[in-house]
């Protein structure tokens, strides 16, 4: 099958290789040297004190929860984003905050936006004690958070005493869109939750990062929910190498995905959303051919492809390390058959 989905991604050879020797111990006890190393070297790229290795990006960001927010207070998030939109209400049911959303069309949360949803200290109001920011945005398209926007967050979140936590399962494709280090987007926040998992293809795993008070609150809220692993330096070997040889190589992903987005124009019975990708995700309407995203995503399923639906009428392909110049064609001859039209 090809996947256009980047969490199907597949460990390389050398990710394999380095599984196969990694020095372990018992990560509960902090003893396992690999996952030190694996946070060590992930907190100097993000550009924060300390990290810590978590299991999934969606225990990563509740753990930042938990750290950060009291129950009973409110978390700023946009109305989209993943926290709201598909981690199982984590954040209302095990963390207790009162998410409080802003809907965009790009997923982009600034200072202006962000504002006018800050209220006064009134016994009518749950506190708000963070603002969460997801760079790249999943659901708008793989949109982007760029440094001066981040900048204007963080002095609102000083000024309002908030902490600021970015979800960046994708910040790495951010940086590369906007040719920036990873730090220049992640540092200036209190947090920063990454996943190694999706354009990096290890296997599974993320970093929270953020300053060693908070990272040590983090640990705690892991162990909470069961997330602690013993000899997870098996894994974390993969996210070394994920990190050393797969951060520069996204532009390729993002050329390819600019390269589906042109072939895709010239389908017909589809509209691409995303015509200039801002990263690696091309989403396309196919209202124009009178066919549900479901029907058209089982059809290419029964050519080989695997792609998202996003009832009722939006497809999404996100590029990645395994997705090739032969499998992005592959897909454009698919699409037009599955449509019904010629190839282009
Ligand atoms: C923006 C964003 N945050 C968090 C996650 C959660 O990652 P995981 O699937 O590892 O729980 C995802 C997964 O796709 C995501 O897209």
């Amino acid at each position: 099958m090809l996947n256009f989905y980047d969490t199907s991604t597949e460990p390389t050879p050398e990710m394999i290789e380095a599984m196969a020797h990694a020095e372990l111990g018992d990560d509960v006890y902090h003893t396992d040297p690999t996952v030190n190393e694996l946070e060590r070297v992930g907190a100097t790229i993000l550009g924060h004190e300390d990290a810590v290795f978590m299991p999934t990006g969606t225990m990563s960001n509740l753990s930042a929860i938990l750290a950060a927010a009291e129950r009973g207070t409110e978390a700023i998030a946009e109305a989209n984003s993943h926290i709201v939109y598909y981690e199982a209400g984590g954040v209302a049911v095990l963390a207790g905050v009162m998410p409080r959303t802003i809907p965009t069309d790009d997923g982009v949360l600034t200072a202006e936006r962000v504002r006018p949803y800050l209220r006064k200290p009134d016994q009518h109001y749950p506190p708000t004690s963070m603002l969460c920011v997801e760079n790249t945005h999943n659901r708008a398209g793989g949109t982007v958070t760029d440094v001066a926007t981040m900048a204007g967050l963080r002095a609102l979140c000083d000024e309002r005493g908030l902490h600021l936590h970015v979800d960046g399962a994708r910040i790495f494709n951010a940086a590369v869109a906007l040719g920036v280090s990873v730090a220049a987007l992640s540092g200036p926040a209190d947090s920063v939750s990454v996943c190694l998992s999706k354009g990096l293809s290890a296997p599974v795993g993320g970093l929270l990062a953020g300053s060693a008070q908070f990272v040590t609150r983090a640990r705690r809220a892991r162990k909470l929910l069961g997330g602690s692993m013993r000899q997870a330096g098996v894994v974390a070997a993969a996210g070394i190498v994920a990190l050393q040889t797969g951060i520069d190589r996204l532009a390729e992903d993002h050329q390819r995905a600019q390269n589906l987005a042109d072939g895709l124009r010239l389908v017909g019975g589809l509209r691409v959303l995303t015509p200039r990708p801002a990263t690696s995700f091309v989403l396309v309407d196919v209202a124009p051919s009178g066919r549900t995203a479901d029907d058209v995503v089982a059809g290419l399923r029964r050519h080989g492809i695997n792609a998202s639906s996003r009832p009722p009428a939006t497809i999404r392909f996100v590029t990645h390390r395994q997705i090739s110049d032969d499998d992005v064609a592959t897909l454009i001859k698919t699409i037009t058959e599955v449509l019904g039209g010629s190839e282009p």
